[in-house]
């Protein structure tokens, strides 16, 4: 019988014959899938896990303290935030093409994880010599199948999220959503007391905020989205909208400008573009017909709250042709 409760004992008792007493890490992402896979494992292993946060400034509000309060309040896991802001910022400044963004976002992922990694097995080292021999991965069922069903030690997802471990860092993978939907992985990470905010998440893209902004990602260009991000989100949520929209992109237009006028003065701002989809699983998407009131107040919140913004624009492309993000 599948219920949330029967997989996650069992997970749990596969997950302690795997691991016996062996050392673990995990990076967490915000997201559902690293979430609920980290949470599990800590049933199964307690402090033997070790989750990793990686702070690269390009999260949305709020995000951060979602993970180093309210989920490890709800877990009580044990948890390294790491704050790569800085080395993320050098690393991007002056890149404006979109996949140029995405390999360097990776590639400092990639190294911030590691040095955490690195500094753990140190640290054992030092007290009891025990290596960190085993790395979560919140690999989905759908991931499965599309990567030709292979597991073992490293090489992750390469598309997605955390794409690929370098080849030195071995590690053996613990994968316990390996059989699951996304929606059943929400009904365990429930099951399991997390944040709603957590499990309910929408789709957010690995490389975050940084490929919402068409341009250079600078880090006042990423303060003005994450306010206009923030207003967009508490909007929809109120308007009781979270269910029937499978995402909405805030994007800024970081290299177009345009005139307004806001009190007695002439502005020159740029515009936030939002993009509400409506979609199955991505790979087709509708634009998601918004009620004009609360467009309304979107566009009076964002242009009055978000200095540096006088104009609010809706896209009204479906995918294809648009995608989903803007880069
Ligand atoms: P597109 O823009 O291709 O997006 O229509 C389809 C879905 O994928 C997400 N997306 C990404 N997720 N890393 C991610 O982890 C990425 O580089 C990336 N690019 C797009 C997007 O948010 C949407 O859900």
């Amino acid at each position: 019988d599948w219920t949330s409760n029967n997989v996650i004992t069992d997970q749990v008792a596969l997950i302690k014959k795997q691991v016996g007493d062996g050392k673990v890490i995990c990076a967490l992402s915000g997201g559902v899938d690293s979430s609920v896979a980290g949470a599990i494992v800590h049933q199964a292993v307690g402090d033997q896990l070790t989750c990793v946060f990686v702070d690269h400034g390009l999260l949305r509000q709020g995000e951060r303290e979602q993970v180093e309060i309210d989920y490890v309040a709800s877990t009580g896991v044990r948890l390294i935030t790491i704050d790569a802001r800085d080395q993320f910022m050098d690393a991007l400044a002056g890149v404006t093409d979109p996949e140029q963004k995405r390999k360097i976002i990776g590639r400092e992922f990639i190294r911030s994880f590691e040095a955490a990694a690195e500094a753990l097995v140190l640290e054992a080292a030092a007290t009891d010599g025990e290596p960190v021999k085993f790395l979560v991965q919140g690999t989905l069922y759908p991931d499965v199948v599309e990567s030709g069903g292979g597991t073992g030690t490293a090489n992750i997802k390469s598309h997605h999220n955390v794409g690929g471990l370098p080849e030195d860092l071995q590690f053996e993978l613990v994968e316990p959503l390996r059989a699951l939907f996304k929606d059943e992985v929400r009904a365990i990470g429930r099951e399991l007391g997390l944040p709603e905010a957590i499990v309910g998440r929408q789709p957010f893209p690995g490389p975050g905020l940084g490929i919402r902004i068409v341009g250079e990602v600078t880090w006042e260009r990423l303060e003005l989205l994450r306010q206009a991000d923030a207003i967009v989100r508490a909007e929809l949520t109120a308007a009781g909208l979270d269910d029937e929209i499978w995402q909405c992109p805030v994007v800024l237009l970081a290299d177009v400008r345009s005139v307004g006028v806001q009190g007695d003065g002439r502005t020159y701002g740029h515009p936030i573009v939002l993009r509400p989809v409506s979609s199955e699983d991505a790979m087709t998407a509708d634009w998601t017909r918004l009620p004009y009131d609360l467009l309304a107040r979107i566009s009076n919140r964002i242009t009055n709250e978000v200095d540096g913004v006088n104009r609010v624009v809706l896209d009204v492309t479906s995918k294809p042709p648009g995608t989903i993000e803007w880069e």
